[in-house]
């Protein structure tokens, strides 16, 4: 398709009432290729985090790692000053949704789950993803969070094609949460991603299938849904201002993967 037939297909689309990006938000391939380098970075840091990750470090020990590799390899961690924030990373720990700080006093210990929410600016570039780890052995009840975790999000990146929905993802992911007696955080969803750090749309994990934004070649954003074993409901830290957590204390897991629309698929820039 040339860009001009896309243009025209916009154009289409938005007449019949459908939500279609601004085409600000679709990526030149130079765009393109500059953002690979960051989202290649952005999973080589999380790949570093996932070897040294372990029972008796704290969450500031993993600040450390991410700073470290990250300034070594020519990035800049987003999070850094990003609105405030006071750290590389976020770590987000059992009870924790997302947007945890890294912590000399929190130590890991053995049964813990974490998310580890590694953002990367590469020449101007950005990339996102996260990963749960598992410290050491956990329960069995932390365990199927894990895994059905990582099908909700696997399960999203299916259902997404080229000219489908936003909503399409959504469904998947919160019928396979549901089915296994999990919530999904509403209020807080995934972005748009490349020239910023967050870039329209936002991305919902709970809408209906064939609803919200169509998926066109050239959009990049984040599937990154919040799984909680209990209610969705949630707060936010009063002193930090950052941390949520579980308005029921119960476990929390998020997986983050950062995509790209193309005209054939979907694909994974970094995880
Ligand atoms: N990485 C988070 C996301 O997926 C954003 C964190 S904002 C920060 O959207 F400031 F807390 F880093
Ligand atoms: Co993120």
């Amino acid at each position: 398709m040339t860009q001009e037939q896309l243009y025209d297909k916009l154009i289409d689309l938005g007449t019949k009432g459908e939500i279609v990006p601004d085409r600000s938000l679709l990526k030149t391939p130079e765009q393109i290729n500059a953002i690979k380098k960051s989202a290649t970075l952005n999973t080589a840091i999380l790949d570093h985090v996932a070897k040294h990750i372990c029972a008796g470090m704290s969450t500031a020990d993993i600040d450390k790692l991410v700073f470290d590799y990250t300034r070594q390899h020519g990035g800049i961690p987003a999070p850094l000053g990003y609105e405030g924030f006071p750290k590389s990373v976020c770590t987000s720990l059992n009870n924790e949704i997302c947007h945890g700080i890294p912590d000399e006093n929190v130590i890991l210990q053995e049964g813990d789950i974490i998310n580890v929410d590694v953002s990367t600016i590469l020449d101007g570039y950005y990339s996102d993803a996260s990963r749960m780890f598992a410290i050491g052995k956990v329960s069995k009840r932390a365990a199927k969070l894990l895994k059905v975790t990582e099908e909700c999000v696997e399960l999203g990146l299916a259902a997404a094609k080229p000219w489908g929905h936003l909503g399409d993802i959504a469904h998947a992911i919160n019928s396979h949460a549901q089915k296994n007696g999990y919530s999904v955080v509403e209020d807080i969803g995934g972005h748009g991603i490349g020239l910023e750090f967050h870039e329209e749309p936002f991305v919902s994990y709970v809408a209906p299938k064939g609803t919200e934004m169509v998926l066109v070649p050239g959009m990049m954003f984040t599937i990154e849904p919040m799984i909680n074993e209990g209610s969705p409901d949630f707060f936010i830290d009063e002193e930090n201002g950052w941390t949520v957590y579980t308005e029921d204390d119960g476990l929390s897991a998020q997986i983050e993967y950062m995509v790209l629309v193309t005209e054939t698929g979907i694909e994974v820039l970094t995880k």
